[in-house]
């Protein structure tokens, strides 16, 4: 029997790994995974065509099942100090098997990457290897969660099984992602680019928004994904865990009231905002380096898991643009398809207006988000807190796209447009001939706030369920959540829709 305590490339190639700041593939299962629950599944398989007296064991994959926190999850995890991590026909095998039997068992898949991508020696064999994990990757697409956490340079076909999953977590300095290194872009492109500027950790988590978490080190990113998991269920028929909390449901928070500026121009900051609401001020944020003026967050709220979407008018007075409303339509459709009620925070000037976002398609890439928010058919919660303008206002969650608890709170405006640009526009010929514009302007903009933009307008309409005092919130949010525990709610049967990519 051959020795199974030989371990990956060898004891030389294991410590070249711990030189560079990173774990073993064993050692990084020991972090993400519950002590001692780690079984290994197909331990003794090799190379195809290799001598299996000399070739390592495991084809540079350690595959199997464990726990964290008690529930079941499948792990592989990509081993360097073999072929360099890279992807052959036994090792992609190993993958799917450990992929098939999460779809069939229920359970996350969690994939530890650290790979050099297609095996060069296999060929054919192993493009078709991740080609199998492709397709297992997107037909498990909204069945069980996928995670994967990038742990080394993930080059080529490495890429695009992560880029499938429904999470990407990065690590600082020792992870990167790209279709082609800097070798190949030097010989094509000309441009002289390193690892960390081609695809680092800040590039996918500030500036691709490929990844949605980004660590300082392996055993933060591992932790990182277990308490990822604490907020998701297991399969997309299950429950998120519910999680016991002191917070009192009824309790009201003062701060809020005074939270918006008395200038309506002044930022404040909705993190704060989100944290006066949920349970005991936790939340975990997806994307929280990428595209800033929209908060993707996960949260429990009376112990159940939500996700929160809310504008952040400190990053570009929260406008809507291209890269947020991509970042808020997969988070949505992610809470969606796993059954998390989406609870909404709106303070949005609009879309953001110029040639830039024009040319880079915001009409395609905001109708994402919009898409997403009306498919959508878990609760939906949303609160009004200081403006919602324009497009931007049905997009954010509202009644007209099956919003469930609609309110706003006492200072809100809705409208088409923020008061100046309307009085500007209904008003021109009388500004233009008025003694003293300014001050006609000014009382033109009070009218309009009253009879146009105040909340009670849209809450007559039935528009709004409710004008709440901010303190207030997250006793009223609670009870709108408990009421939709049972919603049912579905789409036109059809085969699958065509949100505009
Ligand atoms: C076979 C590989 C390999 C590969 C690395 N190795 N990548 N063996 N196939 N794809 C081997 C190396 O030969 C080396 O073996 C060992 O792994 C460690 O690699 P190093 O280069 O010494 O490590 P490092 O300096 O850290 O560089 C890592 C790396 C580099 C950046 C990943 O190895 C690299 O650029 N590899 C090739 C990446 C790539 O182009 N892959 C194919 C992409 S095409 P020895 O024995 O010498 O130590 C692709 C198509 C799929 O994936 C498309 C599907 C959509």
């Amino acid at each position: 029997m051959r020795d199974r305590s030989v371990l990956g490339g060898g004891a030389e190639r294991i410590a070249q790994q711990h030189a560079k700041g990173k774990l073993t593939a064993r050692e990084r299962l020991d972090l993400l995974l519950d002590d001692g629950s780690f079984t290994e599944l197909g331990a003794f398989v090799t190379a195809r065509g290799a001598d299996h007296d000399e070739a390592p064991l495991g084809d540079g994959v350690v595959t199997g099942f464990g726990r964290i926190d008690g529930r079941l999850v499948y792990v592989f995890s990509q081993d360097f100090t073999v072929f360099g991590g890279s992807l052959a026909e036994a090792h992609a095998e190993k993958i799917c098997k450990v992929m098939d039997l999460a779809v069939r068992n229920g359970a996350p898949i969690i994939g530890l990457n650290d790979s050099g991508g297609a095996r060069i020696q296999e060929g054919v064999r192993s493009l078709g290897g991740y080609a199998e994990v492709f397709l297992r990757n997107v037909l498990a697409s909204g069945v069980v969660p996928q995670l994967s956490a990038i742990l080394g340079p993930c080059a080529g076909g490495a890429v695009y099984s992560p880029a499938l999953t429904d999470f990407i977590a990065m690590v600082r300095d020792t992870s990167y992602l790209f279709v082609t290194g800097p070798e190949v872009t030097r010989t094509v492109t000309h441009e002289e680019v390193t690892l960390d500027e081609l695809g680092g950790a800040d590039v996918h988590a500030r500036r691709s928004g490929v990844a949605h978490f980004e660590s300082a080190d392996e055993p933060a990113c591992l932790a990182l994904l277990r308490a990822l998991m604490g907020y998701l269920p297991s399969n997309n028929l299950d429950p998120a865990p519910r999680v016991p909390t002191d917070d009192p449901t009824d309790r009201a928070d003062l701060a809020l009231d005074t939270i918006i500026p008395a200038q309506k121009s002044k930022p404040y900051d909705m993190r704060e905002v989100i944290r006066r609401v949920v349970d005991d001020g936790a939340m975990l944020e997806v994307h929280e380096g990428w595209a800033q003026n929209i908060l993707c967050a996960f949260a429990h709220l009376d112990g159940q898991s939500v996700g929160v979407v809310a504008q952040q008018p400190l990053v570009l007075s929260g406008v809507l643009d291209i890269n947020s409303s991509i970042k808020a339509a997969r988070f949505v459709r992610f809470c969606d398809a796993f059954n998390l009620p989406l609870v909404t925070f709106v303070d949005v000037p609009g879309f953001l207006p110029g040639t830039a976002q024009e040319h880079g398609g915001i009409i395609r890439n905001g109708a994402k988000l919009l898409y997403a928010y009306a498919e959508a058919t878990v609760p939906k919660l949303t609160v009004i807190t200081r403006k919602a303008y324009g497009g931007a206002y049905d997009v954010m969650s509202s009644k007209h796209l099956r919003g469930d608890y609609n309110v706003a709170w006492p200072g809100a405006e809705i409208a088409v447009m923020g008061p100046e640009g309307a009085v500007n526009i209904l008003h021109r010929e009388e500004l233009a001939a008025a003694p003293d514009p300014a001050a006609r302007r000014q009382q033109l903009v009070a009218e309009y706030l009253v009879r146009s933009a105040d909340p009670y307008v849209a809450a007559s309409r039935g528009f709004l369920d409710d004008v709440i005092e901010p303190h207030e919130t997250r006793s009223r949010l609670v009870a709108a959540l408990r009421s939709l525990a049972g919603k049912r709610d579905t789409n036109p049967r059809k085969k699958h829709g065509n949100i505009p990519l």
